[in-house]
């Protein structure tokens, strides 16, 4: 298996002082999904923007390297870069929802991102938009496509993104707690569809979530973040069997059923 991303001591602060990421190393191969998991404020979603090449407004790099693909993301050209992201790696956010444009149609919206990365008809671009919607689980994907994404409800609308981003047919999805504004039923129906997506198109992906049960059901690695540093990684079986950290059993208690779960895996 070929190497995907490998990050390397990256450290990252914000102006107001505080250090998010400390020397976070990790690394993972193509088709791998990799859960990341910790408290609120511990740096995940600092992690995933980094990663991206994204950092809000205040962040800045403060040391270390992300090579995708054999290349440190820092020495891509800005429009190489601009290329890449989006196409070969792609994010979805804790809120996608917001991202979509309230005034524009979703159908012109989605057929718009396809087409900034595939030199296709709009026609085309329909076809592939309506077939990705679908395999979402959405129903109706046609008339989706005509509607305002405020006639979606907050499931649909991160189903859509979902399906955007995966449109695109990345080798690294990244998820900012893709499910964690979903009613159960849909999470577990959103996990599954991403899962599958893993099986046919071979997607890596890391999927941040505060939940470690939901990270020990779909990873194959499991990273511990806690005050912006990764104070555990390794693979899920040992991370729930055999945690080296006080603050991995604490989430792990948090879960009773886990054990359970994890069989098997
Ligand atoms: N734009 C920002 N400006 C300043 N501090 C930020 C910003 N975004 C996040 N932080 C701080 O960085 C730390 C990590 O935040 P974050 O990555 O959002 O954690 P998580 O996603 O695990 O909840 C927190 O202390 C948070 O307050
Ligand atoms: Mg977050």
């Amino acid at each position: 298996m070929s190497v995907l991303l490998g990050v390397d001591r990256l450290s990252v602060t914000y102006k107001s002082g505080t250090p998010a990421l400390q020397n976070v190393s990790f690394a993972m191969n193509a088709g791998e999904i990799v859960g990341i998991v910790g408290e609120s404020g511990s740096g995940k979603s600092t992690l995933l923007r980094a990663l991206l090449g994204m950092l809000s407004d205040g962040g800045q790099y403060a040391g270390g390297d992300i090579v995708f693909q054999g290349k440190s993301i820092f020495s891509h050209s800005q429009g190489d870069w601009s290329h890449i992201r989006g196409k070969r790696m792609a994010m979805v956010f804790q809120d996608s929802g917001a991202y979509l444009n309230p005034i524009r149609k979703v159908g012109s919206q989605y057929i718009e991102a396809i087409r900034t990365h595939f030199n296709i008809s709009k026609k085309a671009a329909h076809a592939m938009a309506v077939d990705m919607l679908s395999q979402m689980g959405l129903d109706e994907p046609d008339r989706m496509m005509n509607m305002y994404p405020g006639q979606l409800s907050g499931g649909m609308k991160q189903r859509t993104a979902i399906a955007m981003a995966v449109t695109m047919e990345p080798e690294l999805l990244l998820a900012d707690e893709p499910t964690s504004a979903l009613d159960v039923t849909t999470q577990v129906e959103v996990m599954k569809r991403l899962t599958d997506l893993r099986a046919r198109q071979g997607t890596g992906m890391i999927i941040v979530t505060h939940n470690i049960a939901v990270a020990a059901h779909m990873a194959d690695h499991i990273g511990v973040m806690q005050h912006g540093a990764l104070v555990e990684f390794g693979q899920t079986s040992k991370i729930i069997t055999d945690p080296r950290h006080e603050y991995t059993r604490r989430l792990l208690d948090a879960v009773p059923e886990l054990e359970g779960n994890a069989n098997g895996k």
